[in-house]
């Protein structure tokens, strides 16, 4: 009886710590607009290479869009150089790609 409690806290355990994961994983796939040519950033599949959020969510998931402080607030850094030195520099770092186009797909150049 006392296996059986213990089995059943660990499988709840597990539920909940799925279903909270699920819920605050934001979109799949997104569209970073931008006049150099729009980015479709593969979302989910850089969640599985990359196993701690705040290594991209540097303030915390809960801080919200890169966007809502690059390109907005004077203290951080403009939008461009924040990805480009974060999605370059992991990329160079492992492998990623780094071509101006392999990111800006709908460049002209
Ligand atoms: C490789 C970098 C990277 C990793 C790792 C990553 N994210 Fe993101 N995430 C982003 C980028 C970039 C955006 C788009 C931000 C924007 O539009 O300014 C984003 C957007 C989001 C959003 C939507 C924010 C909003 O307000 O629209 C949520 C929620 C989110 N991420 C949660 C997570 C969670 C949870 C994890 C870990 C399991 C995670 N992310 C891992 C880069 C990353
Ligand atoms: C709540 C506001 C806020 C959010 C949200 C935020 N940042 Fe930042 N970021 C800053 C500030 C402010 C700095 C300046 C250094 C510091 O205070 O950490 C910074 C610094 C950086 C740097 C270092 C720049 C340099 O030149 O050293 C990178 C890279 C970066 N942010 C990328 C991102 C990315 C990518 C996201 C979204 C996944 C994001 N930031 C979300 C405010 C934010
Ligand atoms: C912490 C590491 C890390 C960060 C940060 C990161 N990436 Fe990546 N990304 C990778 C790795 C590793 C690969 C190559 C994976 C492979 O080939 O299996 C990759 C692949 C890609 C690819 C090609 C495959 C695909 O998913 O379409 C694109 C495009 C891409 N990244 C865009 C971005 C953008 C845009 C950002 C910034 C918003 C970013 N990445 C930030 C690690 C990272
Ligand atoms: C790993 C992905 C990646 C690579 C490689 C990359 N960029 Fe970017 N670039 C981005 C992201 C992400 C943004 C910011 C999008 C946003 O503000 O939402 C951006 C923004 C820009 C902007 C700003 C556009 C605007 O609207 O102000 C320019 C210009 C730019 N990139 C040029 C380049 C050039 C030139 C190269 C090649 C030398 C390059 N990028 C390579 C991801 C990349």
């Amino acid at each position: 009886m006392k296996r059986l409690v213990v089995l059943l806290a660990a499988v709840a355990f597990l539920a909940i710590g799925t279903v909270v994961v699920a819920a605050n994983n934001g979109p799949a796939e997104i569209k970073l607009a931008n006049k150099m040519g729009e980015i479709t950033f593969n979302h989910a599949a850089h969640q599985g290479k990359v196993a701690d959020c705040k290594t991209c969510h540097h303030k915390g998931v809960e801080a919200g869009k890169c966007t809502g402080c690059h390109g907005v607030k004077p203290e951080a850094p403009a939008a461009k150089d924040a990805f480009h030195k974060q999605c370059k520099g992991c990329h160079q770092e492992k492998g990623g790609p780094t071509g101006c186009k392999d990111c800006h797909k709908g460049a002209k150049s």
